[in-house]
């Protein structure tokens, strides 16, 4: 098939674009570069041996996706572009909206002009909010609690209804819990701008001794260790995930949302005694107060993913922090 992948420079399009392009799919890559480095798109060819057109254009110029598309002879799309980060869209929530709403709206309406209705759209475990009950299934009540996750959960009833207004649309949201680790070549990973604010990354930088330590953020959860617990799914896992969605979504019509995680739980002092393992390095950590909007946990129940895309992962956390730790080394 022919595959336009928005936001593919990104961390979760980059690894899918090299999943897609191995799978023998002709991909075009699509990102402005808001949170990302042009480099990507080099890492990708070095990986598959391909050249890969990409596109450096924002999402929301309606008219210049709407050539590629046709220019491209397009199938369908994966739409991977957006702003991700929870505590970023509650300092910039117009920003946010403005970003992740519009461009979206922008996508499908040059989707539309140019009749291709098939789409996969990046969704998040956000949309659950403070979970009610464990494992989370594709059932369990949404509720935002964050801009962030507004616009997820707006972008969701938006393709619900556009799905209602033709059949002809083929749509999966899939709603992935914690993306880590990195490609096995170490050449392609999550390296973010600044101090990350995730666990791995953070991670990897004080076992490379850029950072001085970790804050732990709360001892005191509910938990087995009193650290939080949550469903790390390796990259490539994930990537293999959106294999499975086009393979499904080719044979099926409508609208569709399924998990993605590794649909177990792991805890932060796990994840660190992990690290450990695999880097051979101490990794400095002060428990300190729980941070404001963090659960106690969240996993996933994978058997919808199991069932309609016959998809489950495959890697564990050793694989992840491996994966990780021989990325941060290649930097
Ligand atoms: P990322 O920031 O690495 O990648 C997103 C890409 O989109 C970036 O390269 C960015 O430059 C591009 N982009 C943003 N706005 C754009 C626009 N208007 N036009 C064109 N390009 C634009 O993030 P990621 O971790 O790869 O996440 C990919 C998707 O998955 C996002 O939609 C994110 O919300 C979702 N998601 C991520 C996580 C996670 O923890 N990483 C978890 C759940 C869902
Ligand atoms: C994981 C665990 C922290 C950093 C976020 C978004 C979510 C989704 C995935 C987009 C938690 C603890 C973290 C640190 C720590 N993204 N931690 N010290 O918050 O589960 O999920 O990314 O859709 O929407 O909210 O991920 O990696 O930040 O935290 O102790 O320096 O690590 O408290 O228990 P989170 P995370």
């Amino acid at each position: 098939m022919n595959i336009l992948i928005t936001g593919a420079a990104g961390y979760i399009g980059s690894h899918s674009t090299v999943e897609l392009i191995q799978a023998g799919h002709h991909i075009v890559m699509l990102d402005n570069l808001i949170n990302s480095h042009k480099v990507s798109v080099n890492c990708i060819e070095k990986i598959t041996g391909k050249n890969v057109p990409f596109i450096e254009c924002d999402l929301r110029n309606t008219v210049l996706v709407e050539s590629v598309l046709r220019d491209y002879m397009i199938d369908a799309v994966i739409h991977f572009a957006g702003l991700k980060s929870v505590s970023e869209s509650i300092k910039y929530p117009i920003e946010y909206t403005a970003n992740n709403i519009q461009s979206t709206i922008s996508l499908l309406i040059a989707m539309k002009n140019s009749n291709i209705k098939t789409l996969v759209f990046s969704s998040s475990a956000t949309v659950y909010g403070e979970p009610k009950y464990l494992p989370l299934d594709e059932l369990h009540p949404v509720s935002a609690v964050n801009p962030y996750g507004r616009n997820k959960l707006h972008i969701e009833e938006m393709l619900i209804d556009l799905v209602a207004s033709d059949p002809l649309w083929k749509i999966i949201s899939l709603r992935y819990f914690n993306p880590v680790g990195a490609h096995e070549s170490g050449l392609i990973g999550e390296n973010p701008i600044g101090i990350p604010n995730n666990l791995f990354p953070f991670i990897s930088k004080v076992a490379a001794g850029e950072l001085p330590y970790l804050k732990v953020y709360g001892g005191d959860y509910p938990t087995y260790d009193g650290t939080g617990i949550r469903d790390y799914i390796h990259v490539m896992d994930l990537a293999e995930g959106h294999l499975a969605a086009l393979r499904y979504i080719n044979k099926s019509a409508g609208y569709l949302t399924v998990n993605l995680g590794a649909g177990f739980g792991v805890s932060v002092l796990e994840v660190i005694k992990m690290y450990e393992l695999v880097s051979h390095k101490k990794i400095n950590y002060e428990v300190v107060e729980r941070r404001p909007g963090d659960v106690a946990m969240c996993y996933a129940n994978v058997d919808k993913a199991k069932l309609f895309l016959n998809w489950t992962p495959k890697r564990n956390l050793n694989a992840m922090c491996a994966s990780a730790w021989y990325f941060q080394n290649k930097l």
